[in-house]
This record gives structure tokens, sequence and C-alpha cells, in this order.
């Protein structure tokens, strides 16, 4: 906003170009403050910056666009990624507090407003205030009223400090701006004996048709998140494409 300033002050002090009219002078003044505003508050840094970020020596992906969200809906996901099957192994019981981080149009969080039930709650985040409203769509159409959708930060998780049993990140960890600021924020939210489940395409597997910064191996998965507070429960590898990574907290009590 320093620049800002600068120009108003210049336009307030010093003459202007016959060519160049005062009026045109403010339209370009609005036009750099709006814009500089429109940049610090953007939830969705990825929009603006296209620097490659790597955290761990991993090119940390861009966050995918609303522009794309049908292909979070498309038919054939569900017996790619088996979302039933996914949550069944998950046992999450009914009265539960889960959080769907990333969820997008909320392929994953009706189906958890269901396991949780009235008495449950899914508190649905998304950087991206595009894909909250689809989801808001998606809710109205199911009926279901004990999903909260919440529009995060890449560095404010907007979660609740110590009431989640499960924190769900579908297709979501390879996409954090900052990893390692996310993780603690949920460690911060998971109750003592609460998890933390990645799904992510297999980064080992070639024959997986997503980009590589899309992908992740396990062994990057479990570099990146233990040292964060969190130990390896379970690995799951029933799906053709995605790992399913069950973490719990280390020193939380439930440890295996
Ligand atoms: C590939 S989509 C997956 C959406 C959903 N989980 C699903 O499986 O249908 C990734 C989502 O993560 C969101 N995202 C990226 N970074 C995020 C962050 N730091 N916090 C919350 N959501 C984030 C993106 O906006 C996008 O909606």
């Amino acid at each position: 906003m320093a620049g800002g300033t600068f120009l108003l002050y210049f336009y307030m002090n010093f003459p202007m170009p016959r060519y160049f009219s005062r009026f045109s002078a403010a339209i370009l003044l609005a036009f750099f403050l709006l814009e500089t505003t429109a940049r610090a508050d953007d939830p969705n840094p990825s929009q603006y910056d296209f620097a490659p970020k790597i955290y761990k020596g991993r090119v940390i992906a861009p966050a995918m666009s609303y522009l794309g969200a049908d292909w979070l809906e498309r038919s054939d996901r569900e017996t790619t990624e088996q979302p039933e099957k996914v949550l069944d192994t998950l046992r999450i019981a009914p009265g539960s507090v889960v959080a769907d981080i990333g969820a997008g149009t909320g392929y994953y969080s009706l189906r958890l407003a269901k396991r949780v039930g009235p008495q449950g709650r899914v508190l649905a985040t998304d950087i991206q205030p595009e894909m909250l409203s689809r989801l808001r769509v998606n809710l109205k159409k199911a009926g279901l009223m004990n999903v909260e959708p919440i529009l995060c930060t890449p560095t404010d998780a907007k979660l609740p400090a110590g009431q989640l049993d499960l924190a769900l990140m579908v297709d979501v960890y390879h996409e954090l701006a900052r990893p390692e600021e996310t993780l603690a924020q949920v460690r911060r939210a998971l109750k003592p004996d609460g998890r933390l489940v990645l799904i992510e395409y297999r980064g080992e597997d070639p024959a997986v048709p997503i980009k590589p910064e899309h992908k992740m191996t396990l062994r990057q998965i479990r570099e990146e998140v233990e040292p964060s507070g969190f130990q390896v429960q379970h690995v799951f590898d029933f799906l053709p494409r995605q790992h399913i990574v069950v973490f719990v907290t280390r020193g939380g009590g439930n440890a295996q």
C-alpha cells in the first residue's frame, strides 16, 4: 500500500501534464489500489504467484482451480476412488467431528455428513470461495444440515482447537502452500486420540495418469508429516491409484 500512498501524495501535490488529466490519474490510482488490495487478501496465492515452490525437495503443486471443479465430480470417480469403501475402512463413528480439509465441491464432505449423522459435524474447509459455493449448492440438494463450509487461507486452516476426531485431506496435501504451518494447525485441532488421513495419488507409479507434482510417494508423505508430531498408524493400498495413510498424533495416546 506504500506505493498507493505515494501515488496519492503525488496526485495531490504536483501539477499534471496536459495530456494526463486528474480524471485519468484518479482512474489509474483506483486501479492500482484495488489491485494491490486484491493481491494482499487473495486466499489462493497460486492465482498470482507462478514461481514453483519447493518443500523438502518436492515441488508444491498449485491449487487446483475452481474452473476445473467438474473434474471432482466425474462419474468414474466412484470406481477408481471407491469413496464408500474408503470411509468404511476408516470406521467413522456417528457423532464424530470431522474436518474435510480442501473439501472442493464436497465429494467427501457429503459422504462424511451421512456417516457422522445428525449428532456429528463436518467442517468443510477450502481456500477458494467458488469451491465452497458449489459445495453449498450440493449440500442444499442433498438436504444435509451438518456440514459447515469454512473459507480458510493457506496460512490459517480455520480449525477449532482440540475438537476433531478426524482430519481428512483427499488429494489436497500436495497443494498446501504452507505444509508445515497447516500440519501444526491440524495437530492442534485434533483431539488427543484424533486421526489425520491423507489420500494421495501414488508417486511411485508412473502409470498413474496424473502430473508428477500432484502425486506423492509414501516416503515423501512420511518424511513431511511425521516431524509435525504424527506417526503412521496404517497404510491402505487397496485403491488402484492412491495411497491412504492414517496418522495418529505422537504422544496423543492412541499410537499403536
Ligand atoms: C484436487 S482438489 C480436491 C478436492 C476434494 N478434496 C475432493 O477430493 O474432491 C484440492 C482442493 O484443495 C484446496 N486447497 C488447496 N490448498 C488448500 C489449503 N491450504 N487449505 C484448504 N484447502 C486447500 C483447493 O482449493 C482444492 O479445492
